[in-house]
């Protein structure tokens, strides 16, 4: 039965409108966003539906097609930051984040077909495949930049979780068959083109199914080291310095605060070398870099995790170009680049490897660069 269809059965009504928006990868510029670096994710194909309808009344009535039997319920009155409840927080955020532009309440009903927790940025769909829904039917006319800060506001100071501006960017912005390069200062974007497929390659996601709890601690303490440390060089954010800079001020950082302070400004660096390496198709150096990045979020930012170490260590033994861990860290998916004719071979090590080592089976994913969020149908 079609989403539409569930709709009008569940909420007596048909939908307005239906939006969709993609989950992603990155592959390079890691908790970088947040220094206002450059970052390169692209879309991925599994995305969030939201069909939505305006009401009459200011009630908003809230459920998912991946479960059916629970209707969450609240008001435009009621919505408030820090509210307790699950993922429709991320939901209710974004409405709240539109502000008096919300003028009626709302049905909402979510095919949600980006996996939760592989650090796929699931939540990020969600909030962009809403935004854009209620973007058109209040016809508020926000550009996507402008909505990709609304959706990021409501993550943030609704949801609690303090995270950069990539997930929703690259969700509302991504072109098919091209990575975006964004500059996360002022949301100017690039749309560089990545033909993995003509090139006989394909990117390997392994969600490891270790433990992703970003708002658990982990995430806004690297975020505060990286601010600590760009206030102590008196600069507005760790973008604005070259590692030539940092080595001569290591002296006013804790040690600490220069391991996370180096991975920014190297990672930021390998963005802009792997633009280069991408406009020239050498697909084996963007593989070296991706490494070397791998090893910085393990041994600089220390946000990797033995799940993301071993997919990454098994890819590179078994004929990949190159991987690393993908996301906030502390466990989600990594990414590695393969000659087709190597990928089915490497998922069989990496399954292996994940078995002898007593570690969750990982699930494999493959996805070329797709398209950003879009109205899907207007009824
Ligand atoms: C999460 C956040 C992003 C970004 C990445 C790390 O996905 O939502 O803003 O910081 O982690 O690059």
């Amino acid at each position: 039965m079609s989403l539409a269809t569930n709709f009008t059965e569940l909420f007596s009504t048909k939908p307005e409108i239906i939006c969709e928006a993609p989950g992603r990868v990155n592959l390079i510029g890691e908790h970088v966003d947040y220094c206002d670096g450059f970052v390169m994710p692209f879309a991925i194909s599994d995305r969030t539906y939201a069909a939505v309808s305006r009401r009459q009344d200011r009630h908003i009535r809230i459920s998912s097609m991946q479960r059916r039997n629970e209707i969450f319920e609240t008001t435009l009155d009621d919505l408030k930051p820090g509210l307790d409840g699950k993922w429709e927080r991320y939901i209710c955020g974004v409405i709240w984040a539109f502000g008096n532009q919300i003028t009626n309440g709302l049905d909402i009903l979510v095919d949600g077909r980006v996996a939760l927790g592989a650090g796929l940025s699931s939540s990020a769909a969600l909030e962009c495949s809403v935004a854009l829904a209620l973007n058109e039917l209040f016809k508020s006319k926000y550009t996507l930049p402008e909505l990709a800060r609304l959706a990021q506001r409501a993550e943030n100071e609704y949801v609690g979780m303090p995270c950069g501006i990539m997930d929703q960017s690259v969700s509302l912005m991504a072109q098919s068959g091209n990575a975006l390069l964004l500059d996360c200062r002022d949301l100017s974007t690039e749309q560089i083109p990545i033909d993995l497929a003509g090139a006989g390659l394909e990117l390997l996601i392994v969600d490891t199914r270790a433990h992703h709890a970003l708002v658990d601690g982990g995430y806004a303490e690297r975020r505060a080291s990286c601010e600590s440390a760009a206030n102590k060089l008196g600069i507005k954010a760790l973008r604005d310095c070259s590692i030539a800079q940092l080595e001569t001020s290591r002296s006013k950082l804790t040690e600490l605060e220069y391991m996370r302070a180096e991975h920014v400004v190297r990672d930021i660096e390998r963005v802009h070398e792997c633009v280069v390496l991408l406009k020239q198709s050498d697909f084996s150096a963007v593989g070296q870099i991706l490494t070397q990045s791998h090893a910085s979020l393990r041994d600089l930012f220390e946000i990797s995790c033995p799940e993301l170490n071993l997919a990454v260590d098994t890819a590179l033994a078994n004929n990949s170009l190159g991987g690393r861990m993908i996301g906030g860290g502390f466990g989600g998916s990594a990414i590695a680049l393969f000659k087709v004719a190597d990928i089915s071979s490497a998922k069989e090590a990496i399954a292996k490897a994940f078995t002898g080592a007593g570690f969750n089976e990982p699930r494999f994913f493959t996805s070329l660069p797709s398209s950003g969020a879009r109205i899907t149908q207007q009824l």
